[in-house]
């Protein structure tokens, strides 16, 4: 119920504004703005002091004001001072950095008889009690990767680079465990709003290991670190560098190869008959599937995906996913999410899709057997939960012929190994080929599929990992299961979603972990 009486509203700060500025007044002193507490010093005296100190070239403001620097008090405790100001700035305990100076009048009055600011001594600065912080308090920074908020252009570019670089090793070697550590340091790294100078920055950060310590404190001495370098040039990384860069090969398939001593693209094409279907195609466009995907593009291809959805099921929706919905201008793929509002009218749609498009010569290649993934590889599975989740979904990986008649960019032309099958796509101007992830959902696992495919990974992860430990509850691309209560929480948007697992909502352009 709303009080019967009237409110009396609180002014301070047309009472306590300082007098009004005499445009005669020099100004000496541009970079120093003062501030005089009228409490204890009473209306007059301030005003008296105000006029003196602007007729000697200072410049005073009022509490109000941001510019402030050096805020003068007589009589008052430093913690008296700080609670009159936060009556004026409710942002003063929250940018300590910027905080004016709180001093004694000292200060000032011998300012005013040296004619400038004096310099400021321990004895003319008021003391603030600093109030006792728990440990959690000063580690803002939380461990699941799904609990910070992480943009897409970070501060600590050469840093995370480093971690990468031994996080993709790791994986190419097998250790997953040692992958994780330097995934997720580097992870970390991308979520802070400042660039880290010192190690000692890093004293409350979470998920960073000791090895990772040692990596970053050789990158802000040397500026790079020799462990990294070593690998960078090791003959395995690179080939298996150019290896895993072909669609439809992972991690296992480049090292069973580097095993059997095949070193180029050319060695590959001697096992032509060996490799998959995608493999064969993968290859065949290898340099084009490995030009980044600009965003215009990604949107040329939306708009030939609409035209065909729309036609063959009205009223069904496609969304862009993956790292474009993160807000990222370019990426190795396109991911489409598709689904119709009356649930069961997606089922058969995909390849009704993918037929039509090919039909129209849209595809070079495309697998869409039920059990797509397996024609894809093992670790795109591996880091995406079981096989069962996995292939309920109704899915497609493609190769897509960008006609750049639906793309006004242009592109550079190519080189060729020459005698090489490896056919050179950057040699015509007409068409671009261009991976694209299909995925077809029914409307009420629209949410979880949108969340599962936005990514990061490192995010996607997380979520699953902090679902499971933190609030013994299975997320997946489908679905959220509680596994006490035993019951499905359903969810219509992605917000439902982080809300039923107490987790504040991270925007798409906020999950680049
Ligand atoms: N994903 C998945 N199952 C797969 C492959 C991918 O669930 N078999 C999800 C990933 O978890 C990721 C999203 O799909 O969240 C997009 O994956 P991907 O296209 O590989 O990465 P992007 O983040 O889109 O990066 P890029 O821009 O390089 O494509
Ligand atoms: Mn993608
Ligand atoms: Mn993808």
């Amino acid at each position: 119920m709303m009080s019967q009486f009237p409110v009396k509203k609180r002014r301070p700060c047309q009472k306590e504004a300082p007098p009004p500025l005499n445009p005669e007044d020099p100004v000496r002193f541009p970079d120093v703005v003062l501030c005089l507490v009228e409490k204890r010093m009473g209306a007059s005296r301030r005003t008296f002091l105000t006029t003196l100190a602007r007729r000697r070239g200072f410049c005073v403001e009022g509490a109000d004001s941001e510019r402030v620097t050096h805020v003068v008090s007589e009589g008052n405790s430093g913690d008296e001072v700080v609670e009159w100001m936060k009556r004026y700035r409710n942002c003063w305990a929250e940018a300590p950095g910027s905080c004016p100076a709180l001093l004694d009048l000292a200060w000032f009055t011998e300012s005013i008889s040296a004619g400038h600011p004096v310099e400021i001594e321990p004895r003319h600065c008021l003391g603030v009690t600093v109030k006792a912080e728990k440990p959690e308090d000063r580690c803002q920074v939380a461990a699941y990767a799904c609990q910070r908020r992480t943009p897409l252009v970070h501060h600590n570019q050469a840093l995370v680079g480093a971690l990468e670089t031994l996080a993709e090793e790791a994986h190419f070697c097998g250790s997953e465990g040692r992958r994780l550590a330097f995934s997720r340091a580097a992870s970390v790294l991308k979520s802070l709003p400042w660039a880290v100078r010192r190690i000692q920055e890093l004293s409350c950060v979470p998920c960073i290991g000791e090895h990772s310590k040692k990596i970053i404190q050789e990158v802000l001495e040397d500026g790079t670190s020799s462990e990294v370098e070593r690998v960078r040039l090791s003959e395995r990384y690179q080939i298996m560098k150019l290896f895993i860069k072909i669609f439809g090969v992972g991690v296992q398939t480049a090292s069973q190869w580097y095993q059997e001593g095949l070193r180029t693209l050319s060695d590959l094409e001697t096992h032509h008959a060996q490799l998959r279907k995608a493999q064969q195609a993968g290859l065949l466009h290898y340099e084009d599937l490995n030009i980044p995907v600009e965003l215009s593009e990604a949107e040329a291809i939306g708009q030939v995906v609409r035209k065909a959805v729309e036609q063959l099921l009205p009223g069904a929706s496609v969304t862009l996913t993956g790292g474009f919905r993160r807000g990222k201008q370019s990426g190795h793929d396109v991911d489409f999410l598709i689904t119709h509002p009356e649930e069961g009218q997606e089922v058969g749609l995909l390849s009704k899709v993918i037929s039509w498009l090919d039909s129209q010569g849209f595809l070079l290649y495309h697998s869409s057997q039920r059990n797509t993934f397996q024609a894809m590889e093992d670790e795109l599975l591996s880091s995406h939960g079981s096989a069962a989740t996995m292939d309920l979904f109704e899915r497609c990986f493609s190769i897509f012929r960008l006609d750049h008649l639906h793309c006004s960019i242009p592109r550079g032309a190519g080189t060729q190994e020459p005698g090489s099958m490896v056919r050179d796509c950057g040699a015509s101007l007409a068409w671009k080929a261009v991976w694209v992830d299909f995925v077809v959902t029914p409307y009420s696992q629209f949410a979880f599929a949108l969340l599962g495919w936005t990514g990061s990974k490192n995010f996607e992860r997380d979520l699953r990992r902090f679902s499971k430990l933190e609030k013994k509850m299975k997320l997946s691309s489908h679905a959220l299961y509680h596994m006490e209560q035993k019951l499905y929480l359903s969810a219509a948007s992605e917000e439902e979603i982080f809300q039923h697992l107490g987790l504040e909502y991270i925007p798409p352009k906020e999950r680049n972990a």
